[in-house]
């Protein structure tokens, strides 16, 4: 074998002390498999930082607490932030003509408040609550009249940041409806657009971690999609458990289509593969 390539790379030793931190801090599980790519990737951290060896830049990142932009930078490389508007279309042709169709008619017989709050949890760079906006903006009458509020949360200082923009570029927009791309978004040039205040007014952005129990709600949804998949089973319990009593009493969870919840979902209902209901309204 190459000597010079294996000196590039993180020995399994620490491979594995850094999957344990890693587990701890933020409930991922790192794959074996992905050493070469860990080490490309904290190589390049280790230039930034001025550190010479992988136990060096490691023993570093032990050291420094959540707030310091070091453990954002680490954050970034060991997580995928892969999202884009619009994203599983089945989800958001259910959350349009029957999740809002049902909140919009239990409003008008007096059944329920105009209040919608919904938890984007683990939202990324701000495609999933700019697409939740969009479709409470085109499809509930009245949205004027109504308390909305969507909670935009991530681990990631830098995705949220990046969320507080609210400018997506073209691979981001390319499932955005002709219609919705008129009336929500403004072209600041021929690659990136702009969500209208109309949508961000309703988003609220803050850093979160999943493992800790959410403060804030009852939500009358949360969407949680596409990041338990990183988890053990251990973890996602521990979320979801934060996650349900997040939740008002009769709503609703969507997840990704894999998350592989069912079996540890409690008291959630399963209404879709990817889609959960608490009990009670
Ligand atoms: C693949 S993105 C999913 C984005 C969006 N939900 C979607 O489905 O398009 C996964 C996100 O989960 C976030 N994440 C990972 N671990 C987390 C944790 N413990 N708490 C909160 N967010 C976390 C990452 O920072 C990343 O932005």
């Amino acid at each position: 074998m190459d000597q010079k390539v294996l000196a590039k790379q993180i020995s399994d030793r620490l491979l594995a002390k850094i999957a344990d931190f890693v587990y701890q801090r933020t409930g991922i599980r790192l794959s074996p498999q992905k050493k070469a790519l860990l080490s490309n990737r904290l190589r390049r951290r280790m230039r930034e930082t001025g550190h010479k060896s992988f136990e060096e830049y490691f023993k570093y990142v032990q050291s420094i607490d959540e707030s310091d932009p070091e453990w954002d930078a680490f954050l970034q490389e060991i997580t995928t932030h892969e999202t884009f508007l619009f994203r599983d279309e089945a989800h958001w042709e259910w959350f349009q003509d029957q999740f809002l169709a049902q909140l919009a008619k239990d409003a008008r017989t007096g059944k329920r408040p105009r209040k919608l709050h919904i938890w984007s949890a683990a939202c990324s760079t701000g495609d999933e609550p700019v697409t939740l906006a969009c479709c409470i903006a085109a499809k509930l009458p009245n949205a004027h009249l109504w308390n909305i509020r969507i909670l935009a949360t991530d681990i990631g200082v830098g995705a949220l940041e990046q969320a507080k923009q609210a400018t997506f570029g073209t691979r981001a927009m390319g499932r955005v409806p002709e219609e919705y791309r008129k009336r929500y978004f403004t072209q600041l040039d021929d690659q990136r657009w702009q969500a209208k205040p109309m949508l961000t007014r309703w988003i609220t952005y803050k850093q979160h971690n999943l493992l800790d129990p959410m403060r804030e709600g009852p939500f009358d949804l949360v969407v949680l999609k596409n990041v338990l998949i990183y988890f053990d089973v251990e973890s996602k319990k521990k979320v979801l458990a934060h996650v349900t009593k997040a939740m008002q009493p009769g709503a609703y969870l969507l997840t990704g289509a894999a998350e592989g919840i069912a079996n540890i979902r409690g008291p959630l209902k399963r209404v879709y593969p990817w889609l959960f209901q608490k009990p009670g309204s």
